[in-house]
């Protein structure tokens, strides 16, 4: 394999330093402030271990766990959990049935955590179309980190970019027609507003798990320059040397912004 290209794809956890050494070199650059995480492979895991597919999924559950504590650990602003996408709803209606109860599980286990840590949930996407179960333990989350001020986490939960971008259209639309904006206020900035990660950094960093080399319509807009790090390593092997050697290697990349 190139070099370049190996780089590319990620060490695999091979860079050979430990925790804390990797700990000391990130903190000698600048922290991503935005990163979001398209985790995949949670299927395969299981398959490899002679498992059924959602056991991938209650081993995935706990490296979100990890990766949360290790980005709070070095200041991260934002982290975006791709969780559901609207595409998932094909899959078969056990699978389905059981991603949508560990939101649940999640409160249950994880919820004192977060508001210990300052974090501010918040759900990307359309959880009214998610059981009532589910729709309930998201609203908790949001409810009680609401006033948090420290690591903000979204969950994208039948979230699918396109589907955001055609929502933010319609809005246009309609405040245009009510005259609450002037069509050629229409820009960047204006659109950044109507979209779902209103008021957040776009991702600086993009994380993508389990070899496969595409987006899966996440965050199609607002990844317009963001630096993009795809491992083999499957979503439940994931571990937190890994994230932070995934965050050293952006910190080794330049960012030109179409500039020289
Ligand atoms: C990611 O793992 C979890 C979700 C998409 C909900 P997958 O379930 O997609 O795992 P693979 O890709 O089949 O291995
Ligand atoms: C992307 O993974 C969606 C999430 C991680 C929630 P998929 O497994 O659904 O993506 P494809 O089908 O391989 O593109
Ligand atoms: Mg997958």
């Amino acid at each position: 394999m190139l070099k370049s290209f190996k780089r590319w794809m990620g060490s695999g956890g091979n860079s050979g330093l430990t925790q804390s050494e990797l700990l000391e070199e990130i903190r000698k650059h600048p922290i991503p402030e935005h990163i979001g995480i398209i985790m995949d492979g949670n299927g395969r895991w299981a398959k490899k271990r002679g498992l059924i597919r959602t056991a991938g999924h209650a081993a995935g559950m706990k490296r979100v766990r990890d990766i949360i504590r290790a980005a709070d650990e070095i200041g991260i602003k934002v982290l975006t959990f791709y969780s559901f996408s609207t595409e998932n709803w094909k899959r078969p209606k056990e699978e389905v049935d059981y991603l949508m109860k560990l939101p649940v599980k999640f409160l249950k286990t994880d919820l004192q955590e977060l508001i210990d840590r300052n974090a501010k949930v918040q759900i990307l996407g359309e959880k009214e179309k998610t059981p009532s179960f589910t729709q309930k333990a998201l609203e908790e989350f949001e409810d009680k980190t609401k006033n948090n001020t420290g690591l903000i986490i979204n969950f994208a939960i039948n979230y699918g970019s396109r589907d955001e971008i055609l929502r933010a259209i319609h809005h246009i639309i309609d405040d245009v027609k009510k005259g609450n904006i002037d069509k050629d206020d229409i820009n960047e900035e204006l659109m950044n507003r109507y979209l779902l990660t209103c008021g957040l950094p776009d991702p600086d960093l993009i994380i993508r798990t389990s070899g496969e080399i595409r987006i899966s319509n996440f965050l199609l807009w607002q990844l317009a320059y963001s630096e993009l790090f795809f491992t083999d390593t499957l979503w439940p092997d994931f571990t937190d040397i890994l994230f932070y050697e995934a965050i050293n290697d952006f910190q080794h990349r330049s960012r030109r912004y179409g500039a020289v």
